[in-house]
C-alpha cells in the first residue's frame, strides 16, 4: 500500500493481486455514502463493472452501474453531461460516491463527473489497465478532451482510494498493455535507472500480464508517481517531470488525429526530447541510444512511425506546458535522472522544437 498526500489529507493506493475482492470492505473503512455509482465503459462493464456492482450490493451498499461507449472519443463534455444527468435522474445526491472502474478514459471522465457533480462527491478509482494503474488513477487529475486538444477541461480531484489489482490485467488487449507500459518506462527514465533496466528485462512477463511480475512493477511506478504528486499536487514545478516525452508526444499524437497510440507517441516524444537534450548539452550523450532499444522491445521499431511534423508544430501552440507563449520541455540529465532546469523544465524556442520534430520525421519518414 502506498500513501499519497494531498492538500486535503491522504489516500491509499492498494496494489495487490486479488484485492478486487476486498473493494467493498476497503470502501466502507474510508467512506460512508448513501449511494454508489459504478462508472465503466461498455467493454469493461460486462467484465469488471457489473462484478464490482454485485460485490458492493452484497456488502449492503446501494450501488448502480452507469456505462458509456468505450474509447477516447467518449472522453468529452457530452459524455460528462449524459452521465451527470443520469446520476441526477437516478436520485444521486451530495452523499453519493463514484466508483470508476476501467482504463484511463474512465479514470479521467468518471473522476471529472465526481469532481463536478453537485460541486464534488468522492471518487474511488479502480483502474483496470496498465495506463490507469501506473499513471491516470494516481494524482487527482481528471478531465475531458475538447476540440483544441486533450485534457484541456478538467479539475484536480484526488480519489479517496485507489485499488489496483494486477490480476485484472489479463483482460487487457495486448496493444493496450504495451501502450500503458510506456509510462512505466518513463518513470524509470526520469527517476530510477534500476527500475528502467528491470522493466526491460521483464518485458515479456509484463506483456503476458503475469501478476507476479506486473504487481511489483505497478507498485514501483505508483511509489514513484506518489512521491512526485505528494510533493507538488498542482503541478507548480516538480510534477512537471511526469511530462517527460509529452510535449512532443502530445503534438505527434494530435497530428496523427489520435490514430497513433498515446504510448507510441510518448515513446517517440521521449526519444526526440532526449535528442534535443543531447544537442543542447543538457542530456548525457548516448542516452537516446539506451532508451530506444528498450522502448522498441515494447512497441516495435519506432523509426518506422511517420508523422506530419508541420501539423505537430501547429499543435504545440495549444500545449498546456506553454508558459508566457514559450514552450517548455522536461529534459533528462541522464537515464534515471531529470535535469532540474529552471523549475524542472527548460524553456525552448518553437523553432528548436520544430527542428527536432522535422529531424525525427527525417529518421522516421
Ligand atoms: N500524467 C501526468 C500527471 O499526472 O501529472
Amino acid at each position: 500500500m502506498v500513501e499519497v498526500s494531498t492538500s486535503d489529507g491522504t489516500y491509499d493506493v492498494v496494489v495487490r493481486a486479488g484485492a478486487l475482492a476486498e473493494l467493498p470492505s476497503l470502501i466502507v473503512e474510508r467512506l460512508t455514502c448513501e449511494k454508489y455509482a459504478v462508472i465503466s465503459d461498455d467493454n469493461v462493464a460486462p467484465v469488471h463493472g457489473r462484478a464490482v456492482r454485485e460485490a458492493c450490493l452484497e456488502a449492503g451498499l446501494d450501488t448502480s452501474l452507469f456505462t458509456f461507449p468505450a474509447g477516447e472519443s467518449s472522453k468529452t463534455r457530452r459524455s460528462w453531461s449524459i452521465l451527470t444527468d443520469e446520476l441526477l435522474e437516478a436520485g444521486f445526491g451530495r452523499d453519493s460516491c463514484v466508483i470508476a472502474v476501467g482504463g484511463g478514459v474512465t479514470t479521467d471522465l468518471a473522476g471529472f463527473v465526481a469532481a463536478t457533480f453537485l460541486r464534488g462527491v468522492p471518487v474511488v478509482q479502480v483502474p483496470t489497465s496498465y495506463l490507469a494503474m501506473i499513471d491516470a488513477s494516481v494524482g487527482g487529475k481528471t478531465g475531458v478532451d475538447v476540440e483544441a486538444g486533450k485534457n484541456l477541461v478538467g479539475a484536480f480531484h484526488p480519489p479517496r482510494l485507489v485499488l489496483a489489482d494486477p490480476e485484472v490485467l489479463t483482460t487487457l488487449p495486448f496493444p493496450e498493455r504495451a501502450q500503458g507500459l510506456v509510462e512505466a518506462f518513463k518513470h524509470g527514465a526520469i527517476l530510477d535507472r534500476a527500475y528502467f533496466d528491470r522493466l526491460r528485462a521483464d518485458v515479456g512477463d509484463l506483456m503476458a500480464a503475469d501478476a507476479a511480475i506486473a504487481g511489483p512493477a505497478v507498485a514501483r511506478s505508483v511509489e514513484l508517481k506518489a512521491k512526485v504528486v505528494s510533493e507538488d499536487e498542482f503541478e507548480g514545478g516538480y510534477r512537471q517531470i511526469l511530462n517527460f516525452g509529452h510535449t512532443l508526444g502530445h503534438a505527434i499524437e494530435a497530428a496523427s488525429d489520435y490514430h497513433l497510440g498515446h504510448g507510441s507517441a510518448v515513446a517517440l516524444g521521449m526519444l526526440l526530447e532526449t535528442d534535443l537534450g543531447e544537442r543542447l548539452g543538457v542530456t548525457e550523450a548516448g542516452t537516446r541510444e539506451r532508451l530506444q532499444p528498450a522502448l522498441e522491445e515494447l512497441l516495435g521499431p519506432l523509426d518506422q512511425v511517420s508523422y506530419d511534423a508541420d501539423a505537430a508544430v501547429g499543435y504545440l501552440r495549444t500545449d498546456k506546458k506553454v508558459r508566457r507563449g514559450k514552450p517548455r520541455v522536461v529534459l533528462l540529465r541522464s537515464l534515471g535522472e531529470v535535469d532540474p532546469g529552471s523549475g524542472w523544465s527548460h524553456e525552448v524556442s518553437q523553432s528548436q522544437l520544430a527542428e527536432t520534430l522535422a529531424a525525427g520525421r527525417g529518421v522516421a519518414s
